[in-house]
């Protein structure tokens, strides 16, 4: 559309203008909007330009490889892909804490990023994907580290000791902006219509203390629920689905033995902004079949349940 072909094109001038010759870090979190911020910059400033992917291990299902893909291979952007997924489990072990968590990976983050910023040369500048709400949302005491960088909810918050100059271009736009952004930048339908993702990623869907065996769990059921919904056609009605593994084990029965294992609830939700939240009526069988696929394919899940709540007053998140 005409707009955002003039926003892309007026945003392109903007960066060269700020940026003139030196070097910008882009963090990226593996989400839609650091992805599109990260594409517009290099499409004004090319080489300049470094993406840093810290892979937490707490991504969903397999998109910590789709984001390498895209940027080294698809669009030939220089990556730095840190594989930092024992480093957070380590640090997260112990921690039931919602906040102690979402604090630990913040900094985590900061501080693995932080290292690799500093091998880079001459780096002046870093890039965030902060969007309006984001903004206008810092001053709310909900919430923790974002894409992580900015902590979320905190904008502007960059550690003392990294004394770069912020690239912020998205800071205008709401998230349908930014998707219109991102499809006019050439990025797919698929990448570009993805929900919105928590920067502390699956850490805050498993209440209680986070351990490889239940992130592996937590993401092959979440992966299986996605999966229906797309096969449903639902997925784009969605403003965020998925799945959240509970700290509670409930008695089931699998042929004629009786198990006893966790119990996984199912989160979907409508909204504009993820400031406020319908829960998502879904068709019956379509949550049927869910749970049937879940029970029997996923090792140590027997019950699934669905969460009715709205926000206010819950959140969209468990935690
Ligand atoms: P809540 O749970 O507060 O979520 O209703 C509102 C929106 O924010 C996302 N969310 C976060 N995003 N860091 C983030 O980057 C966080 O700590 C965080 N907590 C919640 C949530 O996924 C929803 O889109």
């Amino acid at each position: 559309d005409w707009t955002m072909a003039a926003f892309r094109q007026e945003m392109i001038e903007k960066i060269r203008a700020q940026v003139g010759t030196g070097k910008v870090i882009c963090g990226l979190s593996g989400g839609v909007d650091s992805s599109v911020a990260a594409v517009l910059i290099h499409e004004a400033i090319g080489e300049q330009l470094t993406c840093v992917f810290v892979d937490t291990g707490l991504l969903r299902k397999n998109e910590g490889e789709q984001v390498v893909t895209l940027f080294r291979d698809h669009y030939n952007i220089p990556l730095i892909h840190v594989q930092a997924q024992d480093k957070f489990l380590g640090e997260l072990k112990g921690l039931s804490d919602p906040e102690q968590k979402r604090k630990t990976i913040g900094r985590l983050f900061i501080e693995v990023f932080d290292e690799e910023a500093a091998k880079i040369d001459g780096a002046e500048f870093l890039a965030q994907g902060t969007l309006y709400p984001d903004v206008v949302e810092s001053v709310s005491p909900h919430g923790g580290p974002s894409t992580v960088i900015k902590s979320h909810h905190n904008v502007g918050g960059l550690p003392d000791y990294m004394k770069l100059k912020l690239v912020e271009p998205l800071r205008e736009l709401f998230k349908d902006e930014v998707r219109a952004l991102g499809r006019e930048l050439g990025l797919s339908e698929a990448f570009v219509g993805r929900h919105p993702f928590p920067g502390p990623g699956l850490a805050i869907r498993i209440p209680g203390e986070v351990t490889a065996e239940k992130v592996k769990t937590l993401q092959d059921a979440d992966a299986i629920y996605l999966d229906e919904i797309r096969k449903a056609g639902l997925y784009n009605e969605i403003w965020q689905a998925f799945a959240v593994l509970l700290p509670v084990k409930t008695v089931g029965v699998m042929g004629d033995a009786r198990t006893y294992e966790d119990v996984l609830a199912l989160r979907a939700v409508t909204s504009s902004d993820g400031m406020t939240a319908d829960f998502y009526e879904f068709p019956w069988p379509v949550l049927g079949r869910c749970a049937t696929r879940i029970v029997n394919e996923i090792r140590g899940v027997n019950r699934v349940v669905y969460d009715v709540t709205s926000k206010p007053p819950g959140t969209i998140e468990w935690e």
